[in-house]
């Protein structure tokens, strides 16, 4: 795909940002800042056995951080909760249709999926590696 086609749909998903709001009644609910600019995402989940049956994200942050949060909760909504450890930095980038970001750029699109690993992690048992508490 062309930059520009990957452009469009950043600001598609920047736009019209997918899951966006709150549930009614979450299982796993988590918050976090970004260090950097103080922008928040919350993600909330609804599970279906050990997948995730329903999942929204609100909160403020810039065009990347809105539209790697927006794919990420499209993407995994569905899917088993496990999943989510499968996910890290290059999965979103290629969502994002990008090779690299800058390191303060990077903390706008992992914002979003510490927020999910740190809901999903909490049942899970699991924690954040060292790498990715770096990374994000
Ligand atoms: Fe705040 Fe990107 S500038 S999340």
């Amino acid at each position: 795909m062309s930059s520009d086609l990957y452009r469009e749909i950043i600001l598609d998903h920047y736009k019209n940002p997918r899951n966006y709001g709150k549930l009614e009644r979450p299982d796993l609910t988590s918050r976090e800042s970004n260090p950097l600019c103080g922008d928040i995402v919350e993600i909330q989940m609804a599970l279906d056995g050990n997948k995730i049956g329903a999942i929204r994200f609100n909160g403020e942050g810039c065009a990347i951080s809105r539209a790697a949060t927006s794919m990420l909760v499209e993407y995994i909504e569905g899917k088993p909760l496990e999943e989510v450890k499968e996910i890290d930095k290059a999965v979103i980038l290629e969502m994002l249709g990008v090779g690299e970001i800058g390191p303060s750029r990077i903390k706008c699109a992992l914002l979003g999926l510490k927020v999910l690993k740190m809901a999903a992690y909490a049942h899970l048992g699991a924690k954040l590696s060292e790498e990715e508490l770096r990374e994000y």
